[in-house]
């Protein structure tokens, strides 16, 4: 596939086939992620690529501590609530998700199972915990860094015929992650990738949302000035 392609057929699959990702697969995938471009070559990102009993155990506990109202246990500084724009998008793609899925806003007992469903990473049979080496943990370039990797990752991954969704609720408990993904001391949890064979017919991997007009983005400055 050439590279628009995948950039611009590429969704978010939260629901998947049972079949298992062969390893030889996910090397593939990284051999091709590990190529993006870092701060000075640091390359400070790290993959720890979960399946089977470990990956079960980090869904259930994951789970039943958001469901329980445990405080969020992330490694890493967070937002908060989205306000403005922010508020508007994340809710506009969560509206498409809904209405693809039969889910009505007043149905608070499915949009519970919704959620339930991110805390288990959408139940994928494989689970990429992507963590920085921690002495760069004030370091915003190690993020930017670690995110340019993970885009590689989840566009060869669609390349090689697997979906995948970037995944912040899989990793809500993140000491859950850690003693079960077995992370190093020395490492901090960033993200998760939930990756696996997208299930056909499963409504909301067809969700195309939506993105910002390119002249809503882009800025140009002295280009008029050259005649
Ligand atoms: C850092 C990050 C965290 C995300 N966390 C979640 C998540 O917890 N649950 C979820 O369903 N999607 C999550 N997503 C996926 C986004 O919702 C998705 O990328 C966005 O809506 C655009 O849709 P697309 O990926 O289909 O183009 C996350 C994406 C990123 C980059």
């Amino acid at each position: 596939m050439e590279y628009r392609d995948i950039a611009i057929g590429r969704r978010s699959i939260r629901g998947y086939k049972g079949d298992p990702v062969p390893r030889e697969v996910i090397d593939e995938i990284v051999s091709v992620a590990k190529q993006a471009p870092s701060s000075m070559n640091t390359q400070p990102w790290h993959l720890h690529v979960v399946s089977g009993d470990p990956l079960e155990h980090i869904r259930e506990e994951n789970t039943e501590r958001m469901m329980s109202g445990a405080k969020m246990d992330r490694e890493i500084r967070m937002h908060g609530r989205y306000d403005g724009d922010h508020r508007d998008r994340q809710k506009a793609v969560a509206g498409q998700l809904f209405e693809a899925m039969g889910i009505d806003w007043g149905d608070k007992e499915r949009r519970i199972d919704w959620a339930m469903r991110g805390f288990r990473q959408f139940d994928a049979p494989v689970s990429m915990i992507g963590t920085i080496d921690r002495e760069l943990i004030e370091d915003s370039c190690a993020y930017l860094d670690l995110g340019q990797f993970i885009y590689g990752l989840v566009l060869a991954a669609w390349d090689n015929g697997l979906g995948t969704v970037i995944n912040g609720q899989g990793i809500s408990q993140s000491s859950v992650v850690r003693e079960h993904a077995n992370i190093p001391d020395d490492e901090v949890i960033v993200i998760t990738v939930a990756i696996g064979y997208p299930a056909e017919g499963f409504p909301a991997n067809d969700v195309v949302s939506e993105r910002r007009a390119t002249e809503d983005i882009v800025t140009y400055v002295g280009f008029d000035d050259r005649g």
